[in-house]
């Protein structure tokens, strides 16, 4: 939630910036800024809109040191005067997070001043140019104090020449070059920058100049950080021939299985070691990270025969849940930094669970609380939608259900191995544009399933909403009639999926419910003769045939392909839709 970018170095700061704010958009977009230092004064630039917004305006900004952010809105309306870097007297800001405190410190220390914005993050700048007296380091300790929330601020100040990083909570991250340094939200946008970067932790202060980086502790001794390889290349930014990311990452689906599957072999004898003795697994997430729980809930529970919940994350951390020492919680996220999702694993670490992270970023802050990490391997996700992160956890999570259970991993492994092709097939499969063209005339569509294919008809309504708009439910097909039903009439979609044998006559009930109030029904499933029961009734898109546990993998790229080709009929960005942002670390 909002991308940061900090540059000092030889070169003209504000191309590097804008370049890397241009990778980071898919993290808020809707305003962009950029400040950078010459010559003792500080040139600020901000537009409501994207960040090509500021094309214009980077040739006029010099300075080899400068700051940038792309924002996503919570405190203000999007607004130039909202937009990052904020500045006051020596200093200009940009900050990642919410100070939850800063009416409380406005009221406490400037009464009677007017700001000029409306945004929480402009305490920030103001604090540092009240406390400032020549001492940079003791400024920025003494307003980290004061602040309450999440955060991660670059500081540019008059009197340094380099950025200083301040950090709790928020993602923020230091790449080092040769005679330049680099900041930034998220590893892509260092991508070919740098190969070696550092991670501050919670309540570092970091002095990052081009010559080198000094980092000071919350109780302001200076430390050493490790340095890492940064893994995000410039290649994964590529869009190739693919119009849009969603397509692209859509497609690199099967890569994303694959990947996940060889990831899986090296965490496995530590993922072993966490999962012995656990009696109970509670599986937190959020959107689609809580939509591929669902899933994994089904493998553990009837692979392992131990009871497991899965849990939206946000809700869970303020339930007081009941964790015992030989409860297993699985977290699960994409990017590793959504802020539910964290404290509910530093929740339940300090309630002596043990955690696994499932995601799809090795240096996240998720891992650094958990015990063990199952990889997922699908490449940086730019796509504000989750498609082959989704299929690259169900991955994760199977094998893990089998660890849990301690069956054959061999077999598992086995078992995925065709899927890869299945998945390539099912990206050809027929119908998809059709029912894209039924579901932008729609009123509204229903994705209805039973069992492993519920799990799915859930991410299916939400990735359907999420880059359209169209209004959807994921609902349980059996329950359509307790309620839902009410909604069906002739402007009504029902996308049904059945891949469950054993279940395949109780949800083709559901079609005949829906086709009986008018509604029109398209069914996604791989079971032999369902086209010659609803000929002429219903549009059937078929998928291959596979291992039942599996099929989400499969039914999972057809509802991809049907949100992304219905957000195009409807011209809707299906990259950057309206109100989002990738990485939701803030509450
Ligand atoms: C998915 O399409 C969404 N953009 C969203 O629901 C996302 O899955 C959710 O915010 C969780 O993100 P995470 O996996 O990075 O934790």
């Amino acid at each position: 939630m909002c991308g940061i970018v900090g540059y000092t170095g030889g070169r003209r700061a504000s191309e590097i910036i804008y370049e890397g704010l241009k990778q980071l958009e898919y993290r808020g977009y809707d305003s962009a800024g950029i400040a950078t230092l010459s010559g003792g004064n500080i040139t600020v630039v901000k537009r409501q809109g994207r960040v090509n917004a500021l094309e214009n305006c980077i040739g006029d900004i010099s300075g080899s040191t400068g700051i940038g952010h792309t924002r996503w809105a919570t405190h203000g309306k999007p607004s130039d005067i909202n937009a990052h870097p904020h500045s006051a007297g020596k200093f200009a800001v940009v900050h990642n997070g919410i100070i939850e405190n800063y009416a409380y410190l406005k009221e406490r220390f400037f009464k009677d001043v007017s700001f000029t914005s409306q945004t929480d993050s402009e305490i920030i700048v103001r604090l540092l140019d009240a406390f400032y007296s020549g001492n940079l380091l003791s400024a920025i300790n003494k307003v980290g104090s004061l602040l309450k929330g999440s955060y991660a601020i670059v500081v540019m100040c008059t009197d340094f020449n380099g950025l200083v990083v301040l950090k709790y909570n928020n993602p923020a991250i230091i790449g080092y070059g040769s005679g330049e340094n680099f900041i930034a939200s998220d590893c892509p946008a260092l991508a070919g920058l740098c190969s070696e970067i550092t991670i501050p932790e919670d309540g570092d202060i970091a002095f990052v100049t081009k010559d080198g980086v000094e980092i000071y502790d919350a109780g302001l001794n200076r430390v050493e950080r490790p340095r890492l390889e940064n893994l995000a290349t410039p290649a994964s930014l590529e869009l190739g021939d693919c119009p849009h990311y969603m397509l692209k990452e859509i497609r690199e689906v099967p890569a994303s299985v694959e990947g996940t599957v060889l990831s899986y072999r090296t965490a496995e004898a530590k993922l072993k070691r966490v999962v012995n003795g656990v009696k109970r697994v509670i599986i937190i997430g959020c959107g689609t990270a809580y939509n591929s729980g669902l899933v994994a809930k089904r493998y553990i529970e009837s692979f392992a025969r131990i009871p497991a919940e899965a849990e939206i994350a946000g809700e869970f951390r303020y339930k007081n849940p009941i964790i015992t020492a030989d409860t297993l919680v699985i977290a699960i996220s994409q990017s590793g930094e959504t802020a539910d999702t964290v404290e509910g694993v530093k929740l339940c670490k300090s309630l002596g669970a043990k955690v696994i992270a499932v995601t799809n970023s090795p240096y996240s802050g998720i891992t650094r609380y958990a015990d063990a990490v199952a990889p997922v391997t699908a490449g940086s996700e730019i796509c504000v939608a989750a498609t082959k992160s989704y299929t690259g956890q169900i991955t994760a999570l199977y094998l893990l259900a089998h660890t849990i259970a301690g069956l054959s991993i061999g077999e598992a492994y086995a078992r995925l191995a065709v899927m890869p092709s299945l998945c390539k097939k099912t990206l050809e499969c027929a119908g998809i544009d059709t029912l894209a063209d039924m579901c932008a005339r729609s009123g509204g569509v229903y994705f209805l399933g039973r069992d492993i294919d519920c799990a799915v008809a859930a991410e299916g309504s939400l990735k359907l909403k999420e880059v359209s708009y169209v209004p959807c439910e994921g609902y349980p097909a059996g329950e359509l009639k307790h309620g839902t039903l009410a909604l069906i009439d002739i402007k009504a979609v029902a996308v049904v999926i059945i891949t469950s044998k054993h279940l395949a006559g109780k949800s083709e009930n559901a079609v005949e419910q829906v086709l009986s109030r008018r509604g029109k029904v398209a069914i996604i499933s791989n079971i032999d003769g369902i086209e010659k029961t609803f000929e002429g009734r219903a549009q059937v898109i078929k998928i291959p045939a596979c291992d039942e546990n599996l099929s989400p993998l499969l039914s999972a790229i057809a509802v991809q392909l049907l949100a992304y080709k219905t957000a195009l009929l409807l011209d809707r960005d299906p990259d950057k839709p309206r109100n989002l942002a990738k990485s939701v670390t803030v509450e």
